[in-house]
Order: C-alpha cells, then sequence, then structure tokens
C-alpha cells in the first residue's frame, strides 16, 4: 500500500491540505490528532485526572479508539460511540496536548494507524507520522508556517465558526501547544532529514496541495 505522511505543528494548515490531497489521490485520510482527542475525551466522560498516568492507564485498559471513513469523512470511537464532534475544542486542544504525550497513550493508538495504512493506501497527518508511525512511507513532508500566521488562521477559522476568539488568546494557545510538542521527550515533532519541509506561510492552500502532489512517488 501507499502513503504519505505529513507532520507540522498545530495551526499549520496539514487537516485542510491532508484532506484536499487525499481527495486528489483518491484515498482517504487519517487525521492522527483525532485519536488522541478521543482519548481526551473519555478521560474527560470518565473523570479521569488527565495529570495521573497510572489512572489514564487504567482508562486505557477499557477503552478502544477506533475509525472509519464515510465518503471520505473520517468518525472517530470510543468503544463504538462516535466522538467525532466532540473533538475540535478550545478544552480537547489543552487536555489532547496532554495525552499524547505518555507513552502508553500513543502506544496504545499505534497498531491502529498502522493498520489503517497497511489496509488502504492513506494520507496520514500528525506530529510522529514521518519519524515514527510511517517511519518507511516514500512520501514524508514536513509543513510549516510562522507562529503568527498559524495564529491567524486559526483565528480565522474560528471567526467563520461563529465562534468567540481573542487573537493574542489563540497565539498563546499556539506556542504553548508547540512547546509541549516538540520538547516532548516521546515522539517529540521533529522534521526528519528525509521530509521534503514546506514553508506554507505566503502560500495559498492550492499552492501547497499542488507542491506536494507533484512531489508523490506513486510506485
Ligand atoms: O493535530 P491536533 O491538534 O488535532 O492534535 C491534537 C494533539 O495531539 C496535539 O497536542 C498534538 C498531538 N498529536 C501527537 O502528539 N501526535 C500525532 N501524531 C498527532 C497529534
Amino acid at each position: 500500500m501507499l502513503s504519505v505522511a505529513i507532520d507540522g505543528p498545530a495551526g499549520v494548515g496539514k487537516s485542510t491540505v491532508s484532506k484536499i490531497l487525499a481527495k486528489k489521490l483518491g484515498w482517504n485520510c487519517l487525521d492522527t490528532g483525532a485519536l488522541y482527542r478521543a482519548i481526551a475525551v473519555a478521560c474527560k466522560n470518565n473523570k479521569t485526572n488527565i495529570n495521573d498516568i497510572n489512572e489514564v492507564d487504567k482508562l486505557l485498559k477499557k477503552i478502544q479508539i477506533s475509525v472509519n471513513f464515510e465518503n471520505g469523512e473520517q468518525h472517530t470511537f470510543v468503544n463504538g460511540e462516535d466522538v467525532t464532534n466532540f473533538l475540535r475544542t478550545k478544552e480537547m486542544d489543552m487536555l489532547s496536548s496532554v495525552t499524547s504525550a505518555y507513552q502508553n497513550v500513543r502506544s496504545s493508538i499505534l497498531d491502529l494507524q498502522r493498520n489503517l495504512a497497511k489496509q488502504q493506501n492513506l494520507v496520514v497527518e500528525g506530529r510522529d507520522i514521518t519519524s515514527n508511525v510511517l517511519k518507511e512511507s516514500k512520501n514524508k513532508f514536513y509543513l510549516d508556517a510562522s507562529p503568527q500566521e498559524r495564529a491567524l488562521r486559526r483565528y480565522n477559522e474560528r471567526l467563520s465558526k461563529g465562534e468567540d476568539a481573542n487573537f493574542d488568546d489563540v497565539l498563546q494557545d499556539l506556542l504553548q501547544r508547540d512547546k509541549n510538542d516538540t520538547t516532548r521527550k516521546i515522539a517529540p515533532l521533529i522534521c526528519t532529514p528525509d521530509s521534503i519541509k514546506i514553508d506554507t506561510t505566503n502560500l495559498s492552500i492550492q499552492e501547497v496541495v499542488d507542491l506536494m502532489y507533484n512531489n508523490i512517488k506513486l510506485s
């Protein structure tokens, strides 16, 4: 099976670009952040103390995360319950930043990610896809953009959804998540030497997609 592995910091536009790219290829797209968010939702629903690794470990033994794709849209489940609509909130931004730093959490969803990529051609995006999950992929990309540009994109996205947003708060959240993602001991976000690095600061979504598409090896 073929894969495209994409890593990059929060707010860089990975999800948007990955979905368009997957559509162009006729493949599905796996948003791996959704898996860490689903575990965060499970912690909240089970009143698990997210800062206590032992409590999180107990919970992991009781839950199963799964994914399916309906008309190209990813649905993420905890014990068979579709939690997709609860994943993209400010609270889950922060809670998933905590869950994703735990080794036991990462190990619990590693096989799921690899199995999905074994079953079908897949675009996979996250933080450790090029460095760990799909190390062997022939198509690796690292997307980047300045923190200001990424915060602006998030801020505009929130406003367009009719949500309240304050640019400085969005920027501070983003800088905190960058710090968590890049400095954690386990599977930190890095740009691997064999990834094509694209600075998207001054590029349109379509320009980024085209640049990636033109560099993908399909054999
Ligand atoms: O991409 P996202 O914002 O939905 O990711 C949610 C959290 O999970 C974020 O803190 C980064 C983390 N994450 C990770 O550690 N590894 C991945 N492959 C994907 C996301």
